[in-house]
């Protein structure tokens, strides 16, 4: 079996398990809060990538982590990412009717349902990061760090500060830099991916020095890994995104593609890559599956 068929059948495993995690955490579909539960449900089980709760169990693996202490860390950062696209596809904000294929949760459930199930998707997150202390009573305090780790990365000072700026920009018509531009990239997407890998390291005890790294491939690679969401907001084929082509375009929304244009956007996708590729070698443990998988998002189509 080549290298490339061993690291997609890695991939397949991994999404899999990801699933497997996230779904024991998702709430049940009774009550007369039922239709929450099953908007929070039909946004969490939708098929994507799970790209950021296998970066942090790749990374808890690597620091040697071995028993379930990551799944609920797992599952909570998978949620707050459901959270920060429910949200992103409302009519208020981007008004996008697909994602992975389906319709998304507000053009089922109606904008208020999904705005709640967003809401809920937040709060469950956390609810379920800090169950991670019935699963390891003595391990408070790196769980108490990590859930530091997952509210900044998440809120005004990561995820939620980078949506602010883009909506702020679309909002008042603003033709945005660079600058405004590599700020809304690092806190839109990259937090979260930051927020993985930190994590991962945090829960199997490596140093701080390590953390730190970390956070800067993460920053890397959730860069790269926005430029080329722009790119394929232009070029993608809309069968295989699962998401509507075009709609950056129809929000008039600057992006990377709109300031530097397709050519100079792929090769800064390959450029941070490399340079995150480049971190890995500097950190004091290795997973070569890591390195694979921030290879093959340079040129991913979906
Ligand atoms: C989409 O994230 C939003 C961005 C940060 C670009 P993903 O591309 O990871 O979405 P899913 O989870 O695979 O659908
Ligand atoms: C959103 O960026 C990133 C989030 C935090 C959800 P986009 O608006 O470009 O993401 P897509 O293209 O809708 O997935
Ligand atoms: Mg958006
Ligand atoms: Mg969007
Ligand atoms: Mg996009």
């Amino acid at each position: 079996m080549g290298i490339e068929k061993n690291f997609s059948n890695s991939l397949i495993e991994r999404v899999d398990d990801a699933n497997k995690i996230l779904k024991k955490y998702l709430p049940s579909e009774e009550g007369y809060a039922s239709r929450v539960a099953e908007a929070i449900n039909y946004s969490a089980t939708s098929p994507g990538k799970r790209l950021r709760p296998i970066l942090m169990k790749e990374t808890y693996k690597m620091y040697g982590g071995k028993n379930q202490l990551i799944e609920p860390f797992m599952a909570a950062i998978e949620m707050i990412h459901n959270y920060s696209l429910v949200h992103d596809d409302l009519p208020a904000m981007d008004n996008d009717e697909y994602r992975r294929g389906r319709k998304t949760t507000h053009a089922v459930y109606g904008a208020g349902m999904a705005t709640l199930a967003g809401d809920g998707l937040l709060n469950l997150a956390f609810e379920t990061a800090l169950s991670a202390v019935d699963l390891a009573p003595d391990k408070a305090s790196v769980i108490i760090k990590a859930t530091r780790i997952l509210g900044e990365k998440a809120g005004i000072h990561g995820m939620l500060g980078g949506q602010a700026a883009d909506v702020d920009a679309e909002d008042r018509h603003r033709k945005i830099d660079e600058n405004e531009l590599q700020f809304i990239h690092e806190n839109k997407t990259a937090a979260l991916l930051e927020a993985s890998l930190m994590i991962g390291a945090v829960l199997a005890e490596a140093s701080d020095e390590e953390v730190k790294k970390l956070e800067e491939i993460g920053k890397a690679v959730g860069v790269a890994f926005q430029i080329r969401d722009d790119i394929l907001d232009v070029t993608g084929d809309e069968k295989i995104l699962g998401k509507h082509v075009g709609s950056d375009a129809e929000n008039q929304k600057s992006t990377y593609v709109t300031l530097h244009g397709l050519e100079k956007s792929q090769i800064d996708v390959e450029t941070l890559s490399e340079k995150a590729i480049g971190l890995m070698s500097s950190l004091s443990k290795k997973n070569m599956f890591l390195d694979e998988l921030i290879e093959y998002l340079i040129d991913r189509v979906k």
